[in-house]
Order: structure tokens, then C-alpha cells, then sequence
């Protein structure tokens, strides 16, 4: 099988996208995939979900990008995982000095691509360079939208920023919208994934929606997997569900 590197990509803030790439990329290995996650945001919150001390790593993302030193591998619950730390928000800023910024990630991963069935970034809440190095290195883009009303007014930036990283990126393909923290016994949540629907539903593909759930936050603050800290929780199947529909394609 060739390798699929996909970002997890939404410029918007807290929409689960760390949540989202913990625990998809862990559903993936239960289907006998082999799974590499790299965290690409300075606030490092997948690497903190992982049980991963930032502060203490004498290795993280930030020396690839910058010193272009082998990446670090780390391994957890069954997935490798290249972790990240504050450093990584001054590489933002390092970067502009540098020719061939935007590619550094891709070239990062270049050598252990072929490692892995599936390579999942956790992207920054931001555009910068390291989005931009995030999305040059995709082959696919996994776009979380909160099922919130205001969610979908940042999702014409979130566009016009993909197509001009298509000049440097041709094939890059948006795999689809996820909608996320869908509580579906709020009216407005339901309208709202109502409207992501028929808004992107002809021209993009729109998952499984992720519903809400305490667990998600449980999970992360005992640094395990949704699936592992609360193996009944009901969202599970959601994350199931998402799984088998992305390795479908
Ligand atoms: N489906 C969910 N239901 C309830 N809470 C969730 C869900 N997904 C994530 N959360 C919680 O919402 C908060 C934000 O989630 P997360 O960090 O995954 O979002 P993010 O998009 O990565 O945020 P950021 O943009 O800051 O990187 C966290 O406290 C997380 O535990
Ligand atoms: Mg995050």
C-alpha cells in the first residue's frame, strides 16, 4: 500500500484537531495499519496527549525543520510519533531566512515515508510557515469544523490558503470535512451540521461527524487514546466509522 500523509488542517482553534489525529491515528493501527503522528504545533498538545513531557524532550520537530537533523521517533500505544515543543514557534520566524522553507517537512519525512501506512500532522492553529511546511508535505487534507455557526465563517480563508499552496503542492486533495464536538441534542449543533452538509456536501466529502463527548478531554488529560480510556464511550464508533471511510478513500 502506498503511504498517505494526511494533515489534520483547520487554521481555526479548538475544533479537535489533536484530539481528532490522537485518535484516528490509533484507530488506524486497529486496523493493522502502520502509523506515524507528527505534531507540528508549538503548543504541542498531541505530544502532551501522548503523555509526552514537551519540556523535557532533547529532540523534537524544531531540529528537522531547522538543523535538518533526523526526526525523533517516539513510541506510543502502538503508533510512532514525532513530538513538538515551544521551540517550534520560533522556527516559524527562522524560517523566513531560509530558501526552501516550505519544503522542509516533506523533506523531513522524506526518508521515513515509506515506513508507514498512514503519516497524520496535527497542524497550529495559525497560517505561517509551518503550516504552509504542513501542508506541502500532505497528500491529503482532513479539514475539522466545529458544528458551530461561527466555525464556518473562517472556512473561505481556510480555501483560498489551500489553493495558493497548490502552486508548490499540485496534487494536494482536500479528503473531506469532519464535522466535530456535534452535540446532537442542541438544535443549533444539528442545524449547523445541517448547513456543513449541504454547503461543501456536492463538492467535498463530508465524514462520519465526531459527536461530543467529556471522554475526548478525560482522554487527554490521562494521556491515552479515547478508545483506551473509555472503551465503551459511545463516540468510539464515530471514530470507527471516520477510520474506515479514510482508508477507503
Ligand atoms: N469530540 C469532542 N468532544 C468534547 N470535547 C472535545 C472533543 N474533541 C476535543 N475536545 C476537547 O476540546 C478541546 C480542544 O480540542 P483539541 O485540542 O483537540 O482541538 P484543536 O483543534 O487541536 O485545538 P488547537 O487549535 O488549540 O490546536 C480539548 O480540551 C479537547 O479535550
Ligand atoms: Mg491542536
Amino acid at each position: 500500500m502506498e503511504t498517505r500523509i494526511l494533515a489534520i488542517f483547520n487554521q481555526a482553534g479548538g475544533v479537535g484537531k489533536s484530539s481528532l489525529t490522537r485518535d484516528l491515528g490509533y484507530e488506524l493501527t486497529k486496523f493493522q495499519k502502520k502509523v506515524l503522528l507528527v505534531d507540528a504545533d508549538p503548543q504541542a498538545s498531541l505530544t502532551e496527549f501522548l503523555g509526552l513531557n514537551s519540556q523535557d524532550l532533547e529532540q523534537s520537530l524544531f531540529e528537522s525543520l531547522i538543523q535538518r537533523s533526523p526526526a525523533p521517533i517516539h513510541h506510543v500505544h502502538g503508533m510512532d510519533l514525532i513530538p513538538s515543543n515551544i521551540d517550534l514557534a520560533s522556527a516559524d520566524f527562522l524560517l523566513n531566512a531560509e530558501i526552501g522553507r516550505e519544503l522542509r517537512l516533506r523533506e523531513a519525512l522524506k526518508p521515513i515515508r515509506s515506513n508507514y501506512d498512514f503519516i497524520l500532522i496535527d497542524s497550529p492553529p495559525s497560517l505561517g510557515n509551518i503550516s504552509v511546511n504542513v501542508l506541502v508535505a500532505a497528500d491529503e487534507i482532513l479539514i475539522p469544523v466545529q458544528c458551530e455557526v461561527k466555525a464556518l465563517r473562517g472556512t473561505t480563508h481556510l480555501f483560498s490558503t489551500i489553493e495558493k499552496v497548490r502552486m508548490l503542492n499540485p496534487n494536494l486533495k482536500i479528503a473531506g470535512i469532519i464535522p466535530t464536538l456535534l452535540d446532537s441534542r442542541t438544535k443549533l449543533n444539528t442545524e449547523t451540521h445541517e448547513v456543513i452538509r449541504s454547503r461543501f456536501g456536492d463538492k467535498l466529502h463530508v465524514f462520519t461527524p465526531i459527536r461530543r463527548g467529556v471522554a475526548f478531554a478525560e482522554a487527554a488529560a490521562r494521556a491515552l487514546p479515547v478508545q483506551l480510556h473509555a472503551p465503551r464511550f459511545e463516540g468510539n464508533t464515530d471514530i470507527k466509522k471516520l477510520a474506515q471511510e479514510v482508508i477507503n478513500g
